[in-house]
């Protein structure tokens, strides 16, 4: 059996927070910690994040960023490449071989591209339209054999699916290897701490509704004290927390920080007022969150620390992906 590859990015966007952290920065942790015979490929997808509004000054530190974040979460950095999309050309490359087998049929059912476009179609990228083009060429580069991503991303790997398999139908070759999506755990949807019915979100207007990565631990006791609850105690069964959004949020956060089942949080606290379960919370989350910040803060200060980790990470994707791109172009009858 040929070793298994696993590929996946996330977009360049800056200030990460506890919602980014429990669903998918920890998860990815451990993941990498229990496989050991693995390649792993993570990167930025820098070149995705322009299909959105954007500050051109600030997105360099925004990759820096979301990689000392991975790497102050405990990423082994020893085994997983981390890099910048836009480091490896090959990428958009293969994304414009691509688009000659993907029909616009599949781009038009793509969820994400018509929540991003809006009302006004017309007027949305190019890029926006074929982001999952070159997310297919994201994962199929590396001939990856598991994609990690949230249950949003599901439609996206689909389609690479599709695409891998057009192009070997087209090419006559069983060149790429279809992708499996790895789903990553629907318990750790972290919602906003003013509303227990909107996702935790870095675009909320107010700040109070998250808690970053980069907050210090005062701040981090002020936002889980003012969190929204309601008069009732803290609830003890299943079906008692289900119906109560806010209280079942702060559970949520509290098991997955402390990795103990929801049940365990609720016979400790249920019954209990909130104000000392929040108390609770928040020695939890400061311990669990402060050396990650701490980590992040020292490896922010020496960017040329991260620059060289983002150096390798792009020069060892490029040792992959340069022949991948190459079989393909031979494929399909270039001249080389
Ligand atoms: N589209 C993904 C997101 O929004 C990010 C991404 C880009 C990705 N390319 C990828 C994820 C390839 C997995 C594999 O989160």
């Amino acid at each position: 059996m040929t070793k298994n590859t696993v590929v996946s990015g996330v977009r360049a966007t800056g200030d990460l927070h506890l919602g980014n952290y429990l669903g998918a920065l920890k998860q990815w942790v451990q993941f990498v910690k229990n496989e050991n015979d693995a390649e792993f490929l993570f990167f930025v997808a820098d070149l995705h994040a322009i299909t959105t509004p954007y500050e051109a000054n600030e997105l360099a530190d925004n990759t820096r960023q979301i990689t000392a974040a991975y790497i102050a979460s405990g990423i082994d950095i020893e085994k997983v490449s981390l890099f910048a999309q836009s480091a490896v050309p090959e990428h958009t490359y293969l994304q414009w071989l691509f688009t000659s087998v993907t029909p616009l049929g599949w781009l038009n059912r793509m969820t994400q591209f018509k929540e991003k476009a809006g009302k006004k179609r017309d007027n949305a990228s190019l890029g926006l339209y074929s982001y999952p083009v070159l997310q297919a060429a994201d994962v199929l580069l590396y001939k990856a054999t598991h994609v990690p991503v949230g249950e949003d991303q599901k439609q996206h790997i689909e389609l690479s699916r599709e695409i891998a398999g057009a192009f070997n139908h087209r090419y006559q070759q069983d060149f790429f290897p279809l992708p499996e999506p790895m789903i990553l755990k629907e318990g750790a949807r972290i919602m906003s701490l003013r509303d227990g019915t909107e996702k935790m979100s870095k675009s909320a207007a107010s700040d109070m509704t998250r808690i970053n990565l980069t907050d210090d631990a005062d701040t981090i006791a002020q936002k889980i004290k003012k969190a929204r609850t309601d008069p009732e105690p803290v609830p003890s069964s299943f079906e008692d927390m289900e119906a109560r959004p806010e209280a079942k949020n702060l559970i949520t956060i509290y098991s997955s920080l402390a990795e103990v089942s929801r049940e365990s949080v609720m016979s400790k606290y249920g019954g209990k007022q909130f104000s000392e379960f929040k108390g609770a919370l928040a020695d939890l989350a400061i311990e669990k969150l402060g050396p990650i910040t701490a980590k992040m803060n020292e490896l922010m200060a020496d960017k040329a620390q991260i620059d060289a980790i983002l150096n390798k990470g792009a020069a060892r994707a490029r040792e992959i992906a340069g022949p991948v791109l190459e079989d393909s172009k031979r494929l399909m009858g270039f001249w080389s």
